[in-house]
């Protein structure tokens, strides 16, 4: 704010009639913001990678919504270089699920560093990922090289990291749990699902709901002061 009347100028080189603006909608400046905040704290901090999924079915139509919540997010230029393939079919995820634990498979069974592998142990993982046929939905998230008409993309992984964030949120908003799986290298989904060239495999997210008896590794998560450093 930097003016008499409170207001800030416009950081735009175009006058608005060239690139065209429309009156932002949907901030609400009277929302008790630390309170707001808090509380969408207070729903994140539940959010855990979940490696044991039950069947139970999810619509088609939540899984749509929280799609179209990822496709909110900001990305470089406003490319939107992200593609989001929800697979239920049993036959397409019994496929990937095959190309998956093959890469696996040697991926434990020496692909990986030895550092690595101590790193996994807490997780208790290892190359059966029968979660793949068990969860509901699988969504696999592309990242575009390139537009669909072949054009430039800007900061690709920045922007596809950032909405799968939101994927990821807006899966646990809705009561879904999720896995980030990066069966390595991730090449196979591109092929399995016969997915064009400019679209490279990103992550692969079950999604569904945890088994009733859903356990998950003990960990700690850096405190604020770690993670956060305020110039004030
Ligand atoms: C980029 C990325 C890749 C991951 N890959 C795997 C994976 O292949 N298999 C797996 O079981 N967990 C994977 N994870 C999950 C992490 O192990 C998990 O997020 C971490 O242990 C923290 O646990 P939390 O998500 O429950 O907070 C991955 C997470 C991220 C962000």
């Amino acid at each position: 704010m930097d003016d008499e009347t409170g207001k800030s100028p416009p950081a735009y080189a175009l006058p608005p009639a060239e690139a065209p603006h429309e009156p932002l909608e949907g901030y609400d400046p009277g929302v008790p913001s630390a309170e707001a905040a808090r509380a969408y704290y207070e729903v994140m901090r539940t959010r855990r990678t979940v490696r044991m999924f039950s069947d139970r079915p999810v619509p088609r139509e939540t899984i749509e919504w929280v799609i179209r919540a990822a496709g909110t997010a900001p990305s470089g230029a406003h490319k939107q270089p992200w593609r989001f393939i929800a697979v239920s079919d049993p036959a397409m995820k019994a496929k990937i699920r095959a190309a998956a634990e093959e890469e696996e498979r040697e991926f434990y069974g020496g692909r990986a560093s030895e550092r690595w592998l101590d790193d996994l142990r807490p997780f208790g993982t290892n190359p059966d990922k029968r979660f793949l046929e068990i969860a509901p939905w699988l969504v696999v998230v592309f990242a575009l090289r390139k537009t669909d008409g072949g054009g430039q993309v800007y900061y690709l992984n920045e922007s596809v990291g950032i909405a799968t964030g939101m994927l990821l949120s807006a899966a646990h908003h809705a009561g879904l749990a999720t896995l980030t799986h990066t069966p390595s290298p991730m090449k196979f989904l591109g092929e399995v699902l016969g997915r064009p060239e400019h679209e490279r495999a990103f992550l692969l997210i079950p999604m569904g709901y945890p088994t009733e008896d859903c356990v998950v590794p003990v960990l700690e998560r850096k405190p604020l002061n770690e993670i956060g450093v305020f110039v004030e």
